[in-house]
């Protein structure tokens, strides 16, 4: 399913140049892949499965960069802006938890990330 949904992902982003080009927005199939993702690492974090967890921080730093420029293309919309790069922040703190072996600091991470999503959600989501 995750992977069904990150290659049609891909393939749009290989297609239009960006995952964004197509949408223009950050859309809900796109947020789908998101939470697939993040509920994949948190839970690969929580059985110490370190390539899963660490390969999916990779992709949520990724799609967290697209979301960044998103809102910093949009304007007057400083909040995501903030928002999209703690959360890079976030999956980036996750994957260098995980490398050094500190399950623990990965799982804050993602909690922290996981109330990031919210914060976010609660000023732009319908
Ligand atoms: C910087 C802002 C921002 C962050 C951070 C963010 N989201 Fe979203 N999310 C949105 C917006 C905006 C929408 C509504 C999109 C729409 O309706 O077109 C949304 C929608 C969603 C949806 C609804 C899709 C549906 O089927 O209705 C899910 C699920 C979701 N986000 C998951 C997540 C998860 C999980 C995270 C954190 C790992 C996250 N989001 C982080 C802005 C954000």
């Amino acid at each position: 399913m995750k992977i069904a949904r990150l290659s049609r992902l891909l393939l749009t982003s290989l297609l239009a140049g960006s995952v964004f080009a197509a949408h223009g927005a950050v859309d809900d199939d796109f947020m789908r892949v998101v939470e697939d993702t993040f509920k994949e690492a948190d839970a690969a974090i929580g059985v110490k499965d370190a390539k899963t967890a660490r390969t999916d921080a990779k992709e949520l730093e990724k799609m967290f960069q697209e979301v960044v420029e998103h809102y910093a293309r949009k304007g007057d919309a400083e909040e995501g802006v903030k928002l999209s790069r703690k959360s890079i922040e976030l999956s980036a703190a996750i994957g260098s938890r995980v490398a050094a072996n500190d399950f623990d600091g990965a799982a804050m991470a993602s909690a922290e990330l996981g109330r990031t999503c919210k914060s976010c959600h609660n000023v732009y989501k319908e």
